[in-house]
């Protein structure tokens, strides 16, 4: 049990939610009469005690904001033992008994070597747009910026239309092509190119001009990062095609924006959870969803096995196309 303190911080790339699950823990944890505190801009913060207690106060007005109140890094000094050694020290220094770790992959995998050599409790929360973390169908911000994928899309739609255009839309994901495949679904694109499945440029050209030939006036192809330069792929096809072809590389856009009803929603959900298990008792897990409920997976298992991108919606973008 812990009856003291707690902290709780982001880490990784950010994404849309994390300032409403961080939100859920630190009233979660104020309800149960356990002080939170706030570790400032990741494990850089960690470690240079960029660390505050923060109060209910500290976490109003900001359940509409993207990003993240708390700031997120990219530390190299965390990567080491000693890193993660004078980070532990300043949890100490703050007799903090417990940690949640709001990040994806790499923070997630940051938490459990710091658990694994300092013992201090800690619960994961799944944040990245990437939606790439293995044992949930879902991670705080994914939703966000799908939305705002599929928002861009139906603007790109409506140019290729009007000038008979191929238009190739790069998107996020890291090593994952959750974006791009659930983005080119919702947003009716013809093609989704993503690293887990193999695609034939060349072949792909063969259909555009033939739906040209049958009158078509436009083709989206989305490609996610990991599958490919979307400026290398448009110069590919307009060369083979020999049709008017422009890219889009959306960019960071894709991380920002106010979160959705189901990322705060969902975000909130698992923010309370992690306080609550933290509180308890409860270490190396993360909480997820899967088919709509809340799941606890091992920490270790979700940091070293790969998600995998789920079949039906390949065969479902390749039917709707
Ligand atoms: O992991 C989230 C993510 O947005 C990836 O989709 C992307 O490849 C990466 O972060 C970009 O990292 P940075 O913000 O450091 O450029």
């Amino acid at each position: 049990m812990i009856k003291n303190a707690i902290a709780v911080m982001t880490s990784g790339g950010d994404s849309p939610g994390m300032n409403a699950a961080a939100r859920a823990v630190v009233r979660t944890a104020l309800s149960e009469g356990v002080s939170v505190y706030g570790i400032y801009n990741g494990y850089q913060g960690m470690i240079e005690d960029d660390i505050q207690e923060l109060t209910s106060r500290s976490v109003s007005d900001l359940i509409q904001r993207g990003g993240t109140f708390l700031g997120t890094a990219r530390s190299m000094e965390f990567k080491t033992p000693e890193g993660r050694q004078k980070g532990f020290q300043n949890l100490q220094k703050h007799k903090i008994e417990g940690l949640v770790i709001i990040g994806g992959d790499g923070s997630l995998t940051g938490g459990s070597l710091l658990s694994r050599e300092t013992g201090i409790p800690i619960v994961g929360l799944p944040g990245t747009i990437d939606n790439d973390v293995w044992g949930t169908d879902y991670t705080i911000g994914c939703d966000t910026a799908a939305n705002t994928i599929v928002d861009a899309i139906n603007k790109l739609r409506d140019t290729a239309s009007a000038h008979r255009r191929i238009m190739v839309v790069e998107v996020m994901g890291h090593h994952s092509g959750w974006l791009a495949i659930t983005s080119a679904i919702a947003g009716g694109a013809e093609y989704a190119l993503v690293p887990e499945v193999k695609y034939d440029i060349p072949s792909i050209c063969e259909d555009i001009q033939k739906s040209y030939e049958k009158g078509k006036r436009y083709s989206l192809i989305v490609v996610a990062e990991g599958a490919g330069s979307g400026i290398e792929i448009g110069k590919q096809i307009e060369e083979i095609t020999q049709i008017d072809t422009r890219v889009s590389v959306l960019g960071h856009i894709q991380r920002g924006g106010s979160p959705t009803v189901e990322d705060r929603m969902k975000a909130s959900m698992l923010g309370e959870k992690a306080a609550l298990a933290l509180i308890s008792g409860a270490t190396n897990i993360v909480f997820g969803f899967n088919e709509g409920k809340v799941v606890s997976i091992n920490l270790f298992d979700a940091v070293n096995n790969t998600k995998t991108l789920d079949p039906e919606l390949v065969r479902l973008a390749r039917v709707l196309a």
